[in-house]
């Protein structure tokens, strides 16, 4: 392989003619060698498709596999029911009202809840419709009863309570946080590449999904849902979900028996959120 040299790029490496004019004769060739080979390095990571840096240093899918048998729990188990990170054994959970509302989920079973506050916030902050904020607020929180599939079933856990835009943009996000929109300023998540796995493509049923909503009226729904998503969350932001309380009871219809007791479709889902200590 012949590799040419750029001189100007390999003088400005050097800082500048000033600089090369100051070095002795060995250490010119010293310097020139050094380029050299940093330039080949480059060259040869190009001409075998190397990965570019920001995917270096993660896991392959087939490594992530192989891990699966190290782990106590799957990856997908809802997080009431395993230890938080960090902890050994699972904590007591306080008792719910008898009739619990949205906000006693959020106090009591979707604490801290960071990751879905912060969202939430921050689409309040960039003046996002009120429909947008409840689903930033509630796209994740399905997470405490299960991960796997979680805008399918967040989705339908919310179905029955807010509007179909607000139920098409929990169900979508999962889908398009797969896909970059940069006009949209929603760029393929890093954290991804560890979670995933650097080489991952989404399955065919996500493909599907993107293609479906891509073409969508509302699109943007589940779009703006990704946008707003947080993947790096800032640990001394105070974030409580009392700003929000308007926004829910203009847009979320409380049963007024309570979630899990109105006999809706999906109580019994609400009814497992409240009680995961529950054997059978
Ligand atoms: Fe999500
Ligand atoms: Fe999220």
């Amino acid at each position: 392989m012949s590799l040419e040299i750029d001189r100007r790029a390999f003088i400005a490496s050097l800082g500048g003619v000033a600089a090369i004019n100051l070095m002795g004769h060995e250490e010119r060739a010293d310097a020139l060698e050094d380029y050299t080979l940093d330039e080949l390095d480059k060259a040869v990571a190009q001409a075998q498709g190397q990965e570019p840096a920001q995917q270096q240093g993660y896991p392959t899918m087939a490594q992530l596999d192989a891990q699966v048998e190290a782990r106590v729990s799957r990856r997908g188990v809802g997080n009431l029911f395993v230890p938080s990170s960090g902890e050994e054994k699972v904590k007591k959970l306080k008792p719910m009202p008898s009739n619990p509302t949205l906000k006693d989920f959020f106090d009591l079973r979707f604490a801290p809840a960071n990751h879905v506050l912060q969202s939430a916030t921050r689409a309040l902050k960039t003046g996002m419709s009120e429909e947008i904020i409840l689903a930033c607020l509630l796209h994740d929180t399905v997470h405490s009863l299960i991960k796997v599939d979680h805008g399918w079933w967040g989705a339908q856990l919310y179905e029955p309570y807010v509007s179909e835009k607000v139920t098409f943009a929990i169900r979508y996000h999962q889908a398009l946080r797969f896909f970059p929109d940069s006009e949209a300023g929603y760029e393929y998540p890093e954290m991804y590449y560890r979670l995933f796995g650097k080489d991952y493509e989404p399955p065919p049923y996500i493909q599907e999904a993107y293609k479906y909503v891509r073409h969508h009226k509302w699109y943007m729904e589940p779009r703006l849902v990704t946008v707003n998503d947080l993947y790096s969350f800032d640990p001394k932001a105070v974030v409580s979900v009392d700003p929000f309380v308007d926004i829910i009871g203009r847009n979320f219809k409380q049963p007024k028996e309570g979630l899990g007791h109105d006999g809706s479709p999906v109580a019994h889902m609400w009814r497992t959120i409240a009680n995961p200590d529950s054997p059978l």
